[in-house]
């Protein structure tokens, strides 16, 4: 989705080429995040102006753009205090186009510029607003009518400051959004906000910060203005000035750099030093303080925002000797899974603590039903674990595509307990079942992989699964994690339970065996990389599988489908005469998994009812199955690990095929089309 970065300097001497260089490189860092095109807006030399470079395509494209823009210019002077905001831009409303491209502006002199991630779902009610009183559209986005209404705003409340502007703008629109403002007319100032998308403010000091938090303004009246209210018809605003009841106090150093970004990953190589902004937080910086307002006042909200020391390490988003990041993630399972169960899993003393939800496990216990809620590899994490879930827990386990369950309202009671999968904690269809079922009162468990994030500080509690910053827009290494924190969570809540102490002690052996299994199975990679080379012209891949590897072939297909454009299916066996058979023929690439589990000789069926239709499957089989094997055009041998473990092995086959196959056909691996790593919009 759309990254916001936006860089302020105060009395930090910096050239206008080293703000550029700045934006550019935190454009770079949120690359992953999926984009079609991008844009930076900083001061033009003589400081009266805002220069906007906007281009279709990648960063690079940018970079050159900007080269080409300001050759001949002398850039090389330092300046006390820039604002730069730059963006990429993931179309929803308008197609990938310069005109389309952000930032966008008030009018043609620029005095408002502003970038936007989400969705204004009331722009064409406020675009007919604006519309009546003069003012030109240039783009189809829904974002331009935010720097048009904040101009509108401007010129109709000259005594307003430029926070104040952003606020009532706020106040005017509807959907969800991150954005940043800068403006000629407020030369030093940056205003920010969220609703719904994230947003952070890192903040960076020559020393070490006097404060670790900013404390929350209030305006003394949240008044929204009546949008038929204006000077144009007639009628005299009579708009109530917010004032904040202690302006600009917080942050009392003299020398500071903010950087305002969609995600850690853009700050992380400047400070460590962050605050994740809430919904309808308003950050401004004026002559270099920081302060943070709240549109309106509510009961339960802190005093202040906490500033959080990030824990994450440049060389974490960093590719080091891969040529992908997802390269790196699929390679990088062996550690990650580790770090899931690091702290957590007693090996010598067989005992599972997960700090985040120890709290809560009795309440957990004696709830309704478990329900897990996720979308896209997230969603398959829960079908991998479901029937451990169930078997462990004993109780039922309902397993939801999130956006389907809100399109069916889907009934929730206080004592159903909820768990939200995201690696992203921002993909907005989980977000909102999140708050759905929080609405109704149910116990909200979030796992995820981003501290900070909003499922991780919407849940009630909750299991970070450690697994590192994913930059890759495929899951790899969020999956694993994900499936190994379900798995822990279960073997906690069987802690107590006598007939289930063998099974534990199975699993957790088996745990601990985990990590080396992992690497004798990506030690498969050059045999992949050959399948590989047989079946990346194809049309088609169908993966079949059944039990604990059902979860395997959706997540196998899922991979094939939106690394390689290829057509994908994850068949389960059993369906196979239900259907799916009338597809295989001799010329059907069809991959099946059949491990030694209990549901071994229903596979066994199901690989000769393939067979006796002339389909050659490729087989993925434990290492010595030579009577399995048998039946094969070709396989790939795994370890033998207990049966709920096996699709941790299994699925890494799957991640190394859909790469090589990717390569193979010239995609782009880390951003596949039209896709995005983190999907804040439904
Ligand atoms: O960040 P989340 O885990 O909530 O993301 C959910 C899906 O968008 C995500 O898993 C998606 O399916 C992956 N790109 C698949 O590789």
């Amino acid at each position: 989705m759309c990254g916001i970065f936006a860089y302020l300097n105060y009395l930090t001497p910096k050239s206008r080429q080293e703000v550029l260089d700045l934006l550019l490189t935190g454009l770079k860092r949120l690359e992953y995040r999926g984009y079609d095109s991008t844009g930076v807006a900083i001061d033009s030399p003589d400081n009266k102006n805002i220069v906007m470079v906007k281009r279709t395509g990648k960063v690079k494209v940018l970079e050159e753009a900007i080269q080409e823009h300001f050759s001949g210019a002398d850039y090389s002077e330092p300046v006390l205090t820039h604002i730069g905001i730059a963006h990429t831009r993931w179309a929803t409303h308008g197609v990938p186009c310069e005109r389309n491209s952000h930032p966008h502006r008030s009018d043609e002199g620029n005095g408002f510029v502003v970038v936007h991630n989400g969705i204004i779902t009331n722009y064409n009610d406020v675009k007919t607003f604006l519309a009546k009183r003069g003012y030109d559209f240039e783009s189809d986005t829904d974002t331009e009518v935010f720097a048009k209404l904040v101009h509108h705003l401007w010129k109709t409340h000259p005594t307003y400051s430029f926070r104040e502007l952003v606020e009532q703008a706020i106040l005017q629109v509807e959907g969800a959004f991150a954005i940043a403002v800068k403006s000629k007319h407020f030369p030093g100032e940056c205003v920010a906000s969220r609703r719904s998308s994230p947003l952070l403010v890192g903040i960076k000091t020559k020393t070490r910060l006097a404060t670790d938090h900013i404390p929350i303004l209030y305006g003394k009246d949240d008044k929204k203005l009546n949008p038929d209210q204006d000077t144009d018809s007639g009628k005299q605003q009579v708009l109530p000035r917010s004032e904040s009841t202690s302006e600009f106090m917080p942050l009392e150093e003299k020398e500071v750099e903010y950087f305002f970004a969609s995600d850690a990953s853009a700050v992380i190589e400047h400070t460590n030093r962050v605050i994740y902004l809430e919904d309808d937080d308003v950050a401004a910086v004026r002559d270099g303080t920081l302060s943070i307002h709240r549109l309106k006042k509510s009961l339960d909200d802190p005093h202040a925002r906490e500033i959080t020391t990030l824990k994450m390490e440049i060389q974490q988003i960093m590719k080091g000797n891969y040529d992908y990041f997802m390269q790196k993630e699929i390679f990088e399972q062996p550690d990650s899974v580790v770090n899931t169960m690091r702290g957590r899993v007693r090996f010598d003393g067989n005992a599972i603590v997960l700090g985040g939800i120890k709290d809560y496990i009795p309440e957990i216990k004696r709830c309704r039903r478990l329900m897990l809620i996720g979308c896209g590899t997230s969603y398959h994490s829960a079908v991998a674990t479901r029937q451990l879930l169930e078997e462990l827990t004993e109780l039922p386990v309902m397993v939801e595509l999130a956006s389907d369950f809100l399109d069916r309202n889907t009934p929730i009671f206080r004592d159903d307990v909820c768990f939200f999968i995201s690696q992203s904690g921002e993909t907005a269809d989980t977000l909102m079942a999140l708050r759905y079922c929080k609405q109704r009162g149910a116990l909200i468990v979030g796992i995820t992989n981003t501290v900070g994030s909003s499922i991780c500080r919407e849940s009630h509690c909750g299991v970070h699964i450690n697994a590192g910053p994913e930059i890759g827009v495929a899951s790899t290494k969020a999956y694993t994690s994900q499936f190994i924190s379900l798995v822990m969570f279960a073997l906690v809540m069987s802690e107590d339970r006598l007939s289930l102490q063998q099974r534990r002690l199975e699993i957790l052996q088996a745990l601990s065996k985990l990590a080396d299994q992992i690497r004798a199975v990506l030690k498969l990679d050059s045999k992949v990389q050959e399948l590989a080379k047989d079946l990346y012209q194809h049309k088609s891949l169908l993966i079949m599988g059944r039990g604990y590897n059902f979860a395997t072939c959706l997540e196998g297909a899922l991979k094939v489908k939106e690394l390689t454009y290829m057509h994908s299916e994850g068949i389960m066996a059993g369906e196979l005469k239900h259907g799916p058979l009338a597809l295989v023929d001799d010329s059907m690439p069809v991959l099946m998994i059949v491990l030694r589990d209990p549901v071994y000789v229903k596979c066994m069926n199901a690989l000769q009812q393939v067979t006796s239709r002339k389909g050659c499957p490729i087989i993925i089989c434990e290492e010595g199955d030579e009577e399995t094997q048998a039946f094969s055009s070709r396989h790939l041998e795994i370890p033998r690990t207990v049966d709920c473990l096996q699709g941790i092995l299994t699925v890494i086959p799957m991640q190394l095929l859909s790469y090589h196959i990717a390569v193979l056909r010239g995609c782009d691996v880390d951003c596949p089309r039209n896709l995005a790593k983190s999907v804040t919009v439904e």
